[in-house]
């Protein structure tokens, strides 16, 4: 999903939802819900690495973007799909970065006839110092050279990552957000704090 406000100074502040989903039915039930809150939304249906395009185009130059990328796991979390949706001019991302996936099958998809995690991470195989991690630091390693790859895109990663649970101690995925502007990384530190931070 990208949401995005034009300029104020365009006449026309309201905010713009551009949904995308490879089911229709999804796509359209997204769309309805979101026009019932007073967003102009408009719907893209196909595969995400096909639609961001199109979607791209509908943003005017200078507007205010927010991406939300929430893939069910790591193997639909193209970068190339951020790498392009960063050539917008203004853009922060939120993505939902699939924990349990990489956790579970990163020992696995090091075999390179796997590739599920190759759209998320190109020639990420390739860079593993294998000598130097246990099975158990890979996840990590992976997650922290994710992190690396869109700060060489020019963003700063929010130290604020929420941590969504199945409610039984499994970790399942991180809430990151990164931008490359001062303001909404600070935003959304306020918003994301974790809860449990005490007042005093
Ligand atoms: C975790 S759900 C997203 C839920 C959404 N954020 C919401 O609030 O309704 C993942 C969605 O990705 C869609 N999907 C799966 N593969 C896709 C692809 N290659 N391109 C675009 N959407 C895809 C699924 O149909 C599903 O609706």
């Amino acid at each position: 999903m990208v949401a995005y406000r034009e300029s104020v100074a365009s006449g026309a502040p309201f905010t713009h939802v551009l949904v995308g989903d490879i089911e229709s039915e999804r796509a359209r039930a997204n769309e309805l819900r979101l026009a019932a809150t007073g967003a102009a939304v408009h719907s893209f249906v196909g595969p995400a690495n096909q639609t961001v395009d199109a979607m791209i185009q509908v943003v005017p130059f200078g507007a205010l973007a927010l991406a939300y990328i929430d893939p069910y796991n790591l193997e639909y979390l193209s970068f190339s799909i951020i790498e392009r949706l960063a050539k917008l001019q203004y853009v922060d991302f939120a993505v939902h970065f699939s924990l349990m996936d990489l956790t579970r099958n990163i020992d696995m998809e090091l075999d390179p006839k796997r590739d599920r995690f190759d759209h998320a991470l190109p020639g990420w195989r390739s860079a593993v110092p294998t000598n130097a991690l246990s099975k158990s630091s890979l996840p990590g390693w992976f997650f922290s050279a994710w992190c690396k790859a869109v700060g060489d895109l020019g963003f700063k990663v929010s130290g604020q990552m929420p941590l969504i649970s199945d409610g039984k101690g499994r970790s399942i995925y991180r809430l990151v957000f990164f931008s490359r502007h001062p303001v909404p990384d600070r935003i959304w530190n306020d918003i994301a704090r974790s809860r449990n931070l005490s007042l005093f």
